[in-house]
């Protein structure tokens, strides 16, 4: 069959889509990028905040329409919001033949089958304790970046949270099938590998920690650089910090989701940390890696937040000072313990005056966070063309900052020193203060290696 597959959300159900390709390759399934040339359409969902269920529940009704006219029209609902919202989906999209959860993707060829061949809906919502794709080898495009699950599912049950209850319980991939992983995509000409995980300080597999895994990744030839998100404050590992301090292939940027900086709100979300625990573990970051760059997660209007409550969190954006954030007005989630335990009382109005506030204070520190960075220079790993001028290249920091600059015989996966001469909220800008190592003679070439 031919199959069209859009993926919403985060980067594992990205990571997902990956692994869907590549089990219905296997089964002889190709896939088209034009929805007018499908045969099946599949939707790979999620289910974090409200308006990812807004915009599915918009893209089924267009899907709708497209039916009345190409009847076959397969049509499939996968990953958290198909878990999320089973019974709904169901019994009320009648237009969807396939609702299949993050655990259920094995099952797609008979689920398709069974759609086709018998005219049945294939529903399968089980979730595993067990099930790690570690068999799979995702279809990835190539590029200089490769994402790997190192993990699955969430046993954290923040109250605010669907995670769990989408994903299940949480389980960790054995190190030598990851590690193997790696040397795949290092031969495939992949640089840089980020590890992904809802919580990946609780990696553990045998006696193997997260730090562990992180340096056995790092000593991949071929790979040169090494991330990872995202990390719970609650037991973050002082060996990953003396890891990332020490091994240069580690790079320095720490996504540590804050939530909120009030203690009754964090106990309220379930969170376990407090306030002063949170900044006493940036205190320490900073302290071991001293050019860290700190980004994070804020959620604003949770149940019963007060203004009080919200003076607190914009505090300690300040007294942090964060690199950049992503920042959310709380939604509340079905199946959630603040669902049932919690009134969703905060006005939406005030959710949102809260949000812009907070918005406004970390657009001042991100740039002020920048404008320190004009006049150093960077080692940049170049990514792609720039959006906003394909004549020009957008590369990362160590630190994970965009750089925009010109070179003219750049290439996706080579490494260039960058001038940082001006500095915006979301990108630095610079010149080349040094081209392509890969150009250089072998030696220098194998001298600067040691570098990075
Ligand atoms: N409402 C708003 N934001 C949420 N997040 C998770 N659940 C919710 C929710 N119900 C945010 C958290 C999390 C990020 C991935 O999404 O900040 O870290
Ligand atoms: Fe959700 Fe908390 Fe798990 Fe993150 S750690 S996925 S916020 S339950």
């Amino acid at each position: 069959m031919k199959i069209f597959l859009e993926t919403f959300g985060c980067q594992m159900n990205e990571y997902d889509s990956e692994l869907i390709r590549s089990i219905l390759r296997s089964q002889q399934h190709t896939f088209v990028d034009n929805l007018d040339h499908a045969e099946v359409a599949l939707l790979n969902t999620c289910a974090i905040r409200e308006n990812a269920h807004e915009k599915i529940y918009y893209r089924l009704d267009e899907l709708r329409g497209r039916k009345r006219r190409q009847k076959k029209l397969v049509v499939g609902v996968l990953g958290c919001m198909a878990q999320n919202l089973r019974q709904e989906l169901a019994e009320h999209a009648p237009i969807v033949d396939i609702v299949a959860g993050p655990d259920s993707y094995k099952r797609l060829p008979l689920l398709i089958d069974a759609v086709l061949g018998k005219g049945e809906k294939g529903f399968d919502f089980s979730l595993s304790e067990y099930e790690t794709y570690s068999d799979i080898a995702p279809q990835r495009q190539a590029g200089v970046n490769a994402w790997i699950a190192i993990m699955r599912g969430c046993d954290n049950f923040c109250t605010f949270c669907v995670v769990p209850y989408t994903r299940g319980r949480e389980r960790s991939r054995e190190p030598k099938n990851i590690v193997a992983e790696v040397h795949r995509i290092a031969a495939e000409g992949f640089r840089q590998v980020t590890l992904l995980g809802q919580n990946v300080n609780s990696y553990r597999f045998e006696q193997h920690d997260f730090a562990d895994l992180m340096e056995m990744v790092a000593a991949v030839e071929g790979i040169r650089r090494v991330r990872f998100t995202s990390p719970h404050p609650k037991d973050f590992p002082r060996k990953l910090l003396r890891a990332m301090a020490a091994n240069p292939k580690l790079c320095k940027h720490i996504h540590l989701p804050l939530q909120s900086g009030s203690d009754s709100v964090l106990d309220r979300m379930g969170r376990t940390y407090t306030k002063k625990e949170y900044l006493d573990l940036v205190d320490e970051i900073r302290t071991i890696i001293p050019e860290v760059s700190l980004t994070t997660d804020v959620i604003c209007g949770f149940c019963g937040e007060t203004d009080t409550d919200f003076e607190e969190t914009l505090e300690v954006v300040r007294r942090v000072e964060f690199d950049s954030a992503f920042m959310f007005k709380y939604s509340q989630r079905k199946q959630t313990i603040a669902e049932r335990k919690f009134e969703d009382d905060v006005p939406e109005e005030v959710k949102t005056r809260r949000l812009m506030r907070l918005i406004d204070l970390q657009r001042e520190i991100s740039k002020q966070r920048n404008t320190v960075e004009v006049g150093k220079i960077h080692d940049v790993l170049v990514e792609e063309p720039s959006k906003k001028n394909p004549h020009e290249w957008l590369g990362r920091t160590d630190q994970y900052k965009g750089v925009v600059f010109f070179d003219e015989s750049a290439k996706p996966g080579d490494f260039v020193q960058v001038r940082i001469n001006a500095a915006g909220t979301n990108t630095l800008r610079g010149t080349i203060e040094r081209p392509s190592w890969r150009r250089l003679p072998v030696m220098a070439a194998a001298a600067d290696c040691c570098q990075n």
